[in-house]
């Protein structure tokens, strides 16, 4: 697939309706990797399908584990404590929740059992500190070989000689970096209690303590009952001797907080008329995000909810600034730092020097896109403020740079409300490489626009017109796609009517009789599949008569009133690419870019006969020129709508051009018309 290289939102005005949130990738992967060391089958519900948990499936099969789909459930037999597998190099990409983990469990297997296995990711993965762990598998006598910089993945684990642990003394790990650590031990260690009982004893204050809690609690999922002192519960933690998996058949993986809050705010900021409702995820979570419901609420959102939902209205507007130790919810806290653009002073955020170590430095990263779109921010070590942009003018369109940081996409997805805040002119949103998204929430974007709503003179239009087999159709749909557009092919309607007048025996000649059968038009779209009353038509739309038809009757202006409110229906978010000859023209005089294609007639002819040579349709060049210059001349002669160039078109002859050079020319100019 090719790179979308940027996504631009429209102003939003509101937000409303209902999502279903995939599975928390935290969960996902915790719940993979204790069902592939487990004994038995589990069959994993509602799992997260993102860039991390693939990572995890791969390294799980490497390493011997059994995985079957079936239907929405993936079954994984684990390898019972026992490798199968005693060598293996395993790409984690950027996925700390399958390094940190995975390197704990195969330390103590290899040592164990002898073994040796590599663990690499890309190259930001390689700059995520691990040192901490590390040292705390040496401590047990892990053999742990630094491959790059030492402190970092990648990582070799165990050197193939089978060796006893050493665990009469406590297994000591900083707690005040990353509970990823913590996790890892947690999860890998009821391993290491053949001999006799393992205790980890945390070093320094614990941060993120709820994630440490989802891993206690899916550990009990699975057989594992971790001893801790009532007193002092996150100081030491006891795996008791002879601890082994076991699979409790099947479960369910609850929707993720972290991305739940993207919709709380949602609700927060645009639930005006109605609620944003919310799936998959609800009060009842073990996740510690969900406790971003308080922090939205104390910025004066409306929340509700139960078991498994939630439902969020705009209460108070502006937002209350709030000051907040966000060590509890450091994920979700990122989305405050975007919600405080809309707040009647200055928010803090304390307590978050975590985000400085995750998939990028999200603290640098969250003070420089908010100052971009006109913010002012102030960045400590371990904290962020955020003051909303100084008046309507202040707001800012400048293209949003994301760190390949999934988070960072969503959170600034939520600037494009800036009308809301009184923004003059309101202003898009440009998300830079916005597929990583993809790490947790590969469907963000097509979820966002499925609930909000923008103002239908704000959203953008390219309008690409030009003559019969200049090569438009191509051009536009390969234009929507990358760039995520809604695509009209107007010359299928008009090709549709041509149809329907076939069908009905009609008369083409008859101006009256076309003009209800184009009015009436049942024409629906489905991926590239077109029905006409119902049936598919895809083949027939396409066949030359129905072009020429669609030429004759496109000359009745009353034919293109009745498609002309059918057109316009098509924009919608995020924008819309259309083709056809009088788009820039009459349909959408405003488009933001409008291309006219230029191709001579000649080279048109030539591609109209290779195209239908290779789908084993006879057919003769010079018969097929004389028919496109009979349909030039009519298209650009006749009195309504002619084919002309906007004035203010660009003119692109793609004639010479691939149909890839043809697509980067017009995203090119896209690109320095818009933003
Ligand atoms: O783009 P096409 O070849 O599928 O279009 C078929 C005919 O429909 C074309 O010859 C003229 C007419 N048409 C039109 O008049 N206005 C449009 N916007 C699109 C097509």
């Amino acid at each position: 697939m090719y790179a979308i290289p940027f996504l631009d939102i429209p102003p939003l005005r509101s937000a409303a309706g209902s999502v279903r949130l995939p599975g928390s990738k935290s969960i996902s992967n915790r719940v993979l990797l204790l069902a592939g060391l487990a004994t038995g089958t589990t069959a994993v519900h509602d799992l997260l399908d993102s860039d991390d948990t693939r990572v995890m499936l791969a390294a799980l099969e490497a390493i011997g584990c059994e995985l079957r789909r079936d239907g929405a459930v993936l079954h994984v037999t684990g390898i019972g404590g026992q490798l199968p597998t005693r060598q293996a190099r395993l790409f984690l990409g950027n996925a700390g929740t399958a390094m940190r983990p995975l390197s704990a469990a195969l330390a103590v297997l290899a040592t164990l059992q002898g073994g040796e296995f590599d663990l690499t990711g890309v190259p930001r993965m390689h700059e995520r500190p691990i040192g901490d762990l590390v040292d705390a598998l040496r401590q047990l006598g892990c053999p742990v070989q630094y491959l790059g910089h030492a402190g970092y993945p990648p990582l070799r684990v165990g050197n193939n000689r089978p060796t006893p642990l050493s665990t009469h003394e406590p297994v000591r790990v900083r707690g005040d970096v990353s509970s990823q650590f913590l996790t890892a031990l947690l999860l890998a260690l009821p391993l290491a209690t053949g001999e006799r009982a393992v205790t980890i004893a945390v070093e320094g204050e614990l941060i993120s303590r709820p994630y440490i809690d989802i891993t206690l609690n899916l550990l009990a999922r699975f057989g594992i009952e971790v001893q801790r002192d009532p007193a002092n519960p996150y100081a030491a933690f006891t795996l008791p001797q002879g601890s082994q998996y076991r699979s409790p058949g099947a479960i369910h993986v609850e929707a993720d907080a972290s991305s739940a809050s993207y919709f709380v705010a949602l609700g927060a900021l645009a639930g005006i008329e109605a609620p944003v409702r919310i799936e998959g995820v609800g009060l009842d979570s073990i996740q510690g995000d969900i406790r971003f419901v308080d922090a939205a609420r104390a910025m004066g959102a409306q929340v509700e909810g139960g078991a498994g939902w939630l439902e969020v209205r705009r209460g108070a507007w502006p937002l209350k600034a709030i000051t907040l130790d966000c060590n509890h919810i450091p994920d979700a806290a990122m989305t405050l730092a975007v919600m405080a653009l809309y707040a009647d002073g200055t928010t803090r955020l304390t307590n978050i020097a975590s985000w400085r170590v995750k998939e990028t430095d999200r603290i640098a990263a969250m003070a420089a896109e908010l100052r971009k779109v006109g913010g002012s921010v102030v960045e400590g070590p371990d904290f962020i403020e955020v003051t909303p942009p100084a008046s309507a003018a202040h707001w800012q369109a400048s293209p949003i740079r994301t760190y390949d940081d999934h988070r960072m996409a969503m959170c600034l997805s939520l600037a494009a409300f800036n009308a809301l805040a009184g923004a003059r002119p309101p202003r898009p949103v440009r998300i830079l490489d916005p597929q990583c998204v993809a790490k947790t929430f590969p469907d963000y974007f097509e979820t966002l626009f499925g609930l909000v709503r923008a103002d239908v003179a704000e959203i953008p239009v390219i309008t690409i017109d030009g003559p019969t087999a200049s090569g438009k159709g191509t051009l536009a749909s390969e234009v929507a796609r990358r760039l995520g557009y809604a695509l009209l092919d107007s010359g299928a309607l008009y090709r549709a009517t041509a149809l329907a007048v076939q069908q009905a025996g009609a008369d083409p000649a008859d101006a009256d009789a076309v003009t209800v059968l184009a009015s009436r038009l049942d024409l629906r779209f489905e991926g590239d599949r077109a029905f006409l009353d119902g049936r598919d038509v895809t083949d027939a739309l396409r066949l030359e008569a129905t072009g020429v038809m669609a030429s004759r009757i496109s000359v009745y202006p009353a034919v293109r009133q009745a498609l002309h409110g059918l057109q316009l229906a098509f924009r919608r978010l995020p924008g819309l690419v259309a083709d056809g000859r009088d788009m820039g023209t009459v349909v959408f005089p405003g488009a933001a870019l409008k291309v006219f294609l230029t191709a001579s007639v000649e080279q048109r002819a030539a591609r109209r006969h290779n195209q239908l040579i290779s789908r084993g349709i006879a057919a003769n060049i010079d018969s097929l020129l004389a028919d496109l210059r009979a349909r030039d001349e009519r298209d650009t002669n006749r009195a309504v709508a002619p084919l002309k160039p906007a004035p203010d078109a660009v003119l692109l002859d793609n004639s010479g051009m691939s149909i890839d050079e043809g697509v980067d020319a017009v995203l090119e100019a896209w690109s320095k018309r818009h933003i």
